[in-house]
């Protein structure tokens, strides 16, 4: 499995996304599209894209009875995605559900990754609101398990827990990092960053940028410069 940067497409219009991917017409990126866009456009911009040439991440965080969440897998691989995700907070029996319904009848099928706890999410939120009791950094990594064992390709993780993650699930667990800045761009809102460099050397799989890619005033450059430090 080669290591490539996603571009976290987080544009509130279908046309706005397009325009923003016409520019890159040598190297066609892996682009990652969230729900705002999805609920926005529907599954036709992610064949629009698809047909493009592009691969795709399509980040929609699915969590609910495994029945639903089988059956609503089984319709996003007919989208022909790459990678898809969901929460691993519905547990083992919905991860092996989604995988079930994810894999199409010839047997291939988009890679599967679970998000552990949001970033959003912090320890004294987990025990007051959540009422877990056990650690953060404890709690990212039984998730991860859980996942691994429910037959799931990764999880999605920042760079500096990426190492965690490998020793725990295996090398071939594969991470997906947000939390990506240039040594010398702002970090908005992200709290725990690292440059393209660090997060390859952290052990990272996938790196995600949005902002530093999308915002920049010459964003091939920008992805450029990513790649090269990320995958050399
Ligand atoms: O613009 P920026 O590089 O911060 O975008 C990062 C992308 O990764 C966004 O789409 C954001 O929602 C997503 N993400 C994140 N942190 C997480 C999970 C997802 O930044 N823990």
């Amino acid at each position: 499995m080669g290591k490539d940067v996603i571009i976290a497409c987080d544009f509130a219009s279908g046309e706005e996304t397009l325009a923003f991917l016409d520019r890159f017409t040598d190297r066609k990126p892996f682009v990652k599209i969230g729900m705002e866009l999805f609920y926005a456009e529907g599954p036709e911009i992610v064949r629009k894209i698809k047909s493009r040439g592009h691969r795709i991440f399509l980040d929609l965080k699915l969590h609910d009875i495994p029945n639903t969440v089988k059956k609503a897998m089984t319709v996003l691989s007919r989208l022909d995605v790459d990678m898809c995700n969901l929460h691993a907070a519905g547990t083992k029996a919905m991860m092996e559900a989604a995988l079930e319904g994810l894999t199409r009848l010839d047997g291939t099928r988009p890679m599967l990754i679970a998000v552990t706890q949001l970033t959003s999410t912090d320890e004294q939120r987990m025990r007051d609101e959540l009422l877990i009791g056990a650690g953060l950094e404890e709690t990212v990594m039984h998730y991860a398990m859980n996942a691994k064992e429910a037959g799931l390709d990764g999880v999605v993780c920042s760079p500096l827990e990426a190492g965690s993650v490998k020793s725990r699930c295996g090398g071939g667990f594969v991470t997906v990092t947000p939390g990506v800045r240039f040594a010398d761009s702002t970090a908005d809102d992200q709290r725990r960053i690292t440059t393209p460099e660090k997060a390859k050397e952290l052990g990272s799989d996938y790196i995600v940028v949005g902002r530093p890619i999308t915002q920049a005033e010459d964003p091939v450059e920008a992805y450029t410069r990513c790649l090269k430090g990320f995958v050399g």
